[in-house]
């Protein structure tokens, strides 16, 4: 196995060719990284996340053209593609048939999760390597996304970690299903559905949560070890407090607040570092100031109702 200290891109792709993990940044969260087409190094990542088979995960592309050698591309794909990519947008389209991809990784559905990364050391490995990766978030099943390679390292001190610095979006990517008779989001992220809506020219569609297409979108997940308490009331002194702007909240043990000035992108950013550093036994829990739920902040509030369900 490489070393924890071996943090150079050239380890880093030789733990890729060698069908082992690595944990990379993108501009979202970081993913822990296995080649999409070895069904060995990918069921690597379901035992490294504790993550169960059932569900799949998103393919990382080079360019648009490597990820149409697997997809089908659709009109509405192309328009999304050439808007948003590379960058923080997912596409669910149709597989095609006999590429190779593991069948592992996408949970014998007949979609794949499409994306392009923006982070420069995310191209760079994917630019230098003769296959698609797979990367979920490098984090435990159901636990905090990383946003830091610290964060990585936390969780998994083992793994290859390629430090890329904070990541500046700090959300996971807002994924589009454009599988069915109208675009759905699937997950919200900071591509929000008005901008998804403004390019295609047309109204998405309603995500039906009862069938859980995303399975990931579980309703516990993100979720740290103590209770997430939203649109607190009060905080308790032995609480911590996570606010968003001014807000008329005091006391507390600690208070970290997201955004002072209560810029969303900015408390998008800051908000999975926030969770980690709260989630800690010394407070009985996280008390919650609200955010406003429009733009990216439809993105923030999906990620604290998950992280506040039992
Ligand atoms: O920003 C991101 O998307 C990050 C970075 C690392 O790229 N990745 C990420 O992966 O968030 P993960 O595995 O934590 O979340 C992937 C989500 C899950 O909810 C999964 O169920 C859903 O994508 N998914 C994957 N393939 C799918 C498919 N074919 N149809 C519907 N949902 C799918
Ligand atoms: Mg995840």
């Amino acid at each position: 196995m490489i070393k924890k200290t071996d943090t150079s891109l050239k380890n880093a792709l030789a733990a890729l060719n060698a069908g082992e993990l690595i944990g990379l940044p993108t501009e979202t969260v970081y993913g822990l990284g296995a080649n999409a087409l070895d069904d060995q190094a990918v069921a690597k990542i379901y035992a490294l996340k504790k993550r169960p088979h059932f569900n799949p995960l998103i393919a990382h592309f080079a360019s648009w053209e490597q990820a149409q050698h697997y997809v089908h591309f659709n009109p509405w794909a192309h328009e999304l593609a050439a808007a948003f990519w590379p960058g923080p947008l997912t596409l669910i389209l149709p597989q095609k048939e006999n590429v190779g991809f593991s069948k592992l990784a996408t949970a014998g559905l007949k979609t794949l999760a499409c994306r392009v990364p923006a982070h420069k050391h995310a191209q760079k490995i994917l630019e230098n390597i003769d296959f698609p990766l797979v990367a979920p978030s490098a984090n435990p099943s159901e636990s905090i996304s990383p946003t830091t390679a610290a964060h990585v390292q936390g969780a998994f001190p083992d793994l290859c970690v390629v430090d890329g610095g904070p990541c500046t979006v700090g959300l996971e990517s807002t994924i589009v299903d454009l599988t069915g008779e109208a675009p759905v989001v699937l997950r919200p992220g900071s591509v929000s559905t008005g901008e998804i809506e403004a390019v295609l020219g047309c109204a998405l569609g309603e995500h039906n949560g009862s069938k859980i297409i995303a399975p990931g979108q579980l309703k516990r997940h993100y979720a740290p070890r103590i209770p997430v308490i939203l649109k607190a009331q009060k905080v308790r002194d032995t609480e911590a407090l996570l606010s968003f702007g001014q807000h008329s909240l005091s006391g507390g043990m600690k208070e970290i607040n997201l955004s002072p000035t209560g810029d969303l992108q900015e408390a998008a950013a800051n908000l999975f570092a926030a969770l980690h550093d709260l989630d800690s036994l010394r407070y009985s829990a996280i008390a919650m100031t609200p955010i406003p739920n429009e733009g990216i902040g439809v993105a923030i509030n999906d990620r604290l109702k998950r992280a506040s369900s039992k």
